[in-house]
């Protein structure tokens, strides 16, 4: 429990776990069920703030849709002025739900449905360009509604060293984005009097990173590709850097780079060369403003360890089984005087991959206490399913006195109804 104290998001001090300096012991017996998502307002906000001050204008921040869609926390973003990235004509949707203005929505993907770029069109939203047969989709659609397309070209920049292969995505290996020669074909066949206008590029590094050279090379990378483009589109001035930045899942205070600090080493360059940057967080902002409360059901002894099982599991929190992901798990209130063990905590999910932490030592709890798992606010919910049948959980704001909810629970009924009847029996 070596949480540093702060006035914002989720901290231990003086033996309880705060929210916005609230003791969550406090807060939690107003939730009317377990597990459930909690946010807290102003860590979002403060997070968002800080991302949007470190590329001021003309530089552009937009946030990624796809690690928390959620409409109440979206138009909370795009209060503050960010822009929504999307992947999808769903995400689309929620974006627009959420006030995002055209002029500050992007959709991109490797292998867009006909249907996400007929919405980004209509839409007005900026596209990128990921592939020869994603340009041919796109002049064709643009073509039909007789709307023009504003798109990025998508290039693959050197691969990162050390990211999870699942979260890599530049390399030669990655599925997204233009290789060089493909890059060079696909600008040979563009030219500037069609329904399509080239206004930039796009990357994406990959997600987690905890070292800030790779943008700075790819940024170098993308402003040669910039010359090129502004030979047939000489207006090109846009780059897009994607998102990726790390956050602290170990909760060790380890002073990791952030939004100030990459501003700082990529808009001189930028500027020098007469480009606006556009950059694409999700992790960044979202993750430590959310977290899971789930309550303890029991514990199990097996071999050396606990098995401390809980009603939250890899429905909500599929991270550790995809990824090998940390997640600190950590109790309501200090209780010093108990027994400390090696623990695994598990859902009650029907497979063995249903685990929130692995051997981690943590204070034994007892059956009914509430933990909270931190640093959930993002690529928890939006990934979540309904395996097993266990309806989505609610989502919970807290604003620093009160909790609103965002999200309400999902009826059983729900579930069934989406299977026509009539049923053979
Ligand atoms: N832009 C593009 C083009 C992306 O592909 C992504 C994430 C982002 C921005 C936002 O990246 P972030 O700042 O959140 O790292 N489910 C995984 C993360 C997958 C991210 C995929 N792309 C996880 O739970 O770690």
């Amino acid at each position: 429990m070596n949480l540093p104290p702060s006035s914002t998001g989720f901290a231990f001090s003086k033996g309880c776990l705060l929210l916005d300096d609230t003791p969550l012991v406090e807060i939690a017996p107003q939730l009317p069920s377990t597990p459930c998502f909690i946010y807290s307002q102003a860590e979002l906000i403060q997070r968002a703030e800080v991302w949007r001050e470190s590329f001021p204008p003309p530089h552009s921040v937009y946030v990624a849709v796809k690690a928390n869609p959620n409409p109440h926390l979206l138009s909370m973003l795009c209060n503050l002025g960010l822009g929504a990235t999307t992947v999808s004509a769903g995400e689309l949707r929620f974006a627009l739900r959420a006030g995002f203005p055209p002029s500050r929505l992007f959709l991109h993907g490797n292998g867009k449905h006909p249907e996400d770029v007929r919405a980004a069109l209509e839409a007005g939203a900026l596209l990128n360009v990921d592939s020869a047969f994603d340009l041919r989709l796109i002049r064709r659609l643009a073509g039909e509604l007789s709307r023009p397309a504003r798109v990025l070209l998508r290039i693959n920049p050197s691969g990162v060293d050390g990211l999870h292969p699942y979260l890599a995505t530049s390399g030669e290996h990655t599925k997204f984005g233009l290789t060089p020669r493909e890059f060079k074909e696909l600008l040979g066949d563009l030219s500037p009097s069609g329904p399509l206008e080239v206004v930039g590029l796009h990357l994406h590094l990959g997600s987690s990173l905890t070292d800030l050279a790779p943008y700075q090379s790819a940024l170098s990378f993308a402003l040669e590709a910039l010359d090129a483009v502004r030979h047939p589109f000489p207006q090109a001035n846009l780059i897009n850097l994607g998102g990726g930045l790390a956050v602290d899942y170990q909760r060790r205070g380890a002073p990791l780079p952030g939004s100030r600090e990459l501003a700082k080493l990529l808009i001189p360059p930028a500027e020098g060369a007469g480009v606006r940057l556009m950059v694409e967080p999700g992790r960044h902002i979202f993750a430590p403003a959310g977290a899971i409360l789930t309550r303890v059901l029991g514990l199990k002894y097996r071999g050396g360890r606990v098995l401390v099982v809980v009603d939250a599991s890899m429905n909500i929190n599929p991270r550790p089984a995809l990824y090998g992901a940390h997640h600190a798990i950590l109790p309501l209130e200090a209780h010093p005087e108990r027994e400390r063990a090696v623990c695994d905590v598990v859902g009650p999910i029907c497979e063995e991959a249903d685990f929130l932490a692995r051997g981690v030592e943590i204070t034994l709890p007892r059956e009914g206490e509430i933990l909270c798992v931190l640093d959930c606010g993002a690529y928890c919910m939006s990934m979540a399913s309904r395996y097993n049948l266990r309806p989505l959980p609610p989502e919970y704001l807290w604003d620093g006195s009160d909790l609103r909810l965002i999200r309400r629970p999902e009826p059983p009924e729900e579930m069934l109804a989406l299977f026509p009847p009539p049923l053979s029996h």
